[in-house]
């Protein structure tokens, strides 16, 4: 059993009712989602000056903008003078640098919130149009990727940040890549469902038959080799089965295992590449780097008992501007992988209702799931 990464023992898994009450919710809110760094997307997504879009994290509402001189900031998207939402679309341009209440047309500078105007006959003197500017959110861009943070006194720290981190990322220079396809789906499960479906492989099989034909370890209801505690023997075999990886002849996550435009040299010429690397950072976001591609899925909490997730594919822009690439293939297998998964989320959060008092229980496999379960507790 050296080594191996599984649990010796099986452990409780949270109870049933952290899944839906609302005064848990409450607690995860205030002490991860309004602590924690989170992921808002790719800066590609702000592709020109004045674009803009919106974020619902739980019940709020967040503004992120490029100004006129291209420079990205993050508001509550909320008017300071009676409260109104500000931008009420997903998305979109403004028409100059100036962001117009919808409500009674105060104005504000798009470049750093001030108050410009309030729509007022005169302006009493006690008013101080200095302290009613939009509230900035903490944001650190890292290698193109925008993050949030409603807690303004943390620091960022990318080795912190991701549970996984890997060195592999920054040298990708994925602030230059471009964002070839984004999807959205609002799943009907409590957010940590998600993160669970995420943490183990023991659904492979018979959920995703084709995604562990691909990566056929998956088969084997595991993620990596150490999770077995014959690994030093088995990893002797040829075989992906025991040695990780993809299928053999497959270079990349597509419909038939092909890459899709340009490789990435790095990847490549690195010894041992398994032909993916993830990356993790809770409670928002997963990456996956792939020869050919990276994706990036987030993940929000819209209520109790509902998720958005998003996920962008970004590509090299010559691969972008390369016209025999067709993301097709890679974009088909991961949504019809995420469509799978939403499923099974979907599933366990219909099952979490009935009066039973005793939590699940976290089989040898799922140590990753308990490593999720200690971090959240460790929280709240
Ligand atoms: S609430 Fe925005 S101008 Fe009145
Ligand atoms: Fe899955």
């Amino acid at each position: 059993m050296t080594n191996s990464y599984i649990l010796k023992k099986s452990v409780k898994s949270l109870p049933l009712n952290w899944y839906y009450d609302l005064k848990q919710y409450e607690k995860e809110v205030g002490k991860v989602w309004k602590s924690e760094w989170f992921y808002a997307c790719h800066e590609d997504n702000l592709k020109e000056p004045l674009s803009y879009l919106t974020l619902q994290v739980s019940n709020f509402n967040i503004l992120i903008l490029r100004d006129k001189k291209g420079l990205v900031s993050a508001y509550l998207n909320t008017c300071r003078h009676r409260g109104s939402i500000l931008c009420k679309e997903k998305e979109g341009k403004l028409k100059t640098n100036l962001l117009v209440c919808p409500y009674h047309q105060w104005s504000y500078n798009a470049s750093d919130g001030s108050l410009v105007k309030t729509s007022s006959i005169i302006t009493p003197k006690n008013f101080k149009k200095s302290k009613r500017g939009l509230i900035k959110v903490k944001m650190k861009i890292w290698n193109g990727l925008i993050f949030l943070n409603f807690n303004n006194k943390k620091k960022w720290n990318s080795k912190k940040v991701f549970v996984d981190y890997s060195s592999a990322f920054e040298k990708l220079k994925v602030q230059h890549y471009k964002v070839g396809h984004v999807w959205k789906k609002t799943i009907n499960c409590n957010w940590k469902i998600f993160w669970e479906n995420y943490s183990e492989c023991l659904h492979c099989p018979n959920l995703h038959p084709e995604l562990s034909d691909l990566v056929p370890i998956y088969g084997r209801r595991l993620v990596d080799v150490k999770d077995d505690p014959q690994w030093k023997e088995l990893i002797k075999e040829p075989h992906p089965k025991y040695q990780g990886g993809l299928r053999k002849g497959s270079e990349t996550w597509s419909t038939d295992g092909s890459a899709q435009g340009h490789k990435t040299k790095y990847l490549e010429d690195k010894k041992n590449f398994p032909g993916y690397i993830y990356m993790t950072t809770w409670p928002s976001m997963f990456l996956a780097i792939f020869t050919d591609h990276i994706r990036l899925v987030r993940v929000l909490p819209l209520s109790s008992e509902t998720t958005e997730i998003m996920s962008e594919w970004l590509f090299q822009p010559k691969t972008i501007k390369d016209s025999k690439y067709n993301k097709k293939k890679v974009v088909d297998f991961a949504v019809m992988v995420m469509q799978q998964d939403s499923d099974a989320c979907e599933l366990n959060q219909k099952g979490v209702h009935n009066p039973i008092e005793q939590p699940g229980v976290l089989m040898p496999e799922e140590y990753e799931v308990k490593k999720f379960h200690d971090w959240i507790k460790k929280r709240i």
